[in-house]
């Protein structure tokens, strides 16, 4: 596992658009894996402006998200399918068509992980994922003590810690829903590059398990130690509690 510990979450942010920016120009069909909440709301920014400046051209490009709110419509606000048209797929060449989210407001929540699930297995996997991590350490909604998921994506029981954390982007009065569509943590691990970006002393603790801890589905965001091109981008206060020689990651990663 790479660590890579840059002075600031807008450092951080950057880091890890510009290697998305990169990937897009590397190869510009790349299949993207992303994630929502408010980790990488200014990698987006930075990877929209990257585009204005006509350094990511997403027009061949398409892209997986990790997870969505089960009930919710997409035009909801808190909805994943709305955050990802206001932070980035409105502001870039995305086409519609290349964008894909679990289905939320389904009828039928399984059929609608089973589509998504054949959809990924068709077109992916991801050439690069984005993930942020719970406080809990979960991966897209992956909570802590997951059940194997053999069919990919599924439906998921929120944890209660999740929802509470979750509760800052809705309104007063509004609940966070309790379940959600995720991919499972096999599926995230499928990826052939997977960045993890965590930024803030919140997530100092947490980092340290799921670096220096075992491998466990205690810890979700431990697995990726399994995977071998994973890497943890962390600004500094995020990487406050590793070990010196952890935080250091092998010396050609240092941010
Ligand atoms: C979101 C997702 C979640 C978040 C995690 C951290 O698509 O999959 O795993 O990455 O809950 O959220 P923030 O960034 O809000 O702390």
């Amino acid at each position: 596992m790479k660590v890579m510990v840059l002075p600031s979450a807008a450092d951080a942010e950057h880091h890890v658009a510009a290697l998305f920016a990169k990937q897009l120009r590397r190869k510009p069909d790349s299949v993207l894996g992303l994630a929502t909440g408010g980790t990488p709301v200014g990698v987006y920014r930075a990877l929209a402006a990257a585009h204005r400046a006509g350094a990511a051209d997403f027009a061949r490009a398409r892209t997986f998200n990790l997870d969505e709110y089960a009930g919710l419509p997409e035009t909801h606000p808190q909805s994943y399918a709305a955050y990802m048209k206001a932070h980035l797929f409105d502001l870039v060449n995305l086409s519609p068509a290349r964008t894909h989210l679990p289905d939320g407001e389904a009828a039928n929540a399984e059929d609608a992980c089973r589509f998504y699930d054949a959809l990924y297995r068709y077109y992916g996997p991801a050439d690069l994922q984005l993930l942020g991590i719970g406080l809990n350490g979960h991966i897209g909604f992956n909570e802590p003590g997951f059940a194997p998921a053999p069919g990919g994506t599924h439906v998921v029981r929120l944890d209660e810690s999740t929802r509470r954390a979750n509760a800052r982007f809705f309104g007063e009065g509004e609940q966070v829903p309790e379940y959600a569509l995720t991919m499972s943590a096999g599926r995230i691990l499928q990826a052939r590059s997977i960045v993890l970006l965590a930024t803030g002393a919140a997530k100092a603790t947490i980092v340290v398990r799921a670096l220096e801890g075992p491998i466990g589905t205690d810890c979700p965001a431990s697995l990726l130690q399994l995977h071998p091109d994973a890497t943890f981008v962390l600004d500094i206060e995020a990487a406050g509690k590793l070990e010196p020689e952890t935080a250091a990651g092998p010396p050609l990663e240092r941010g």
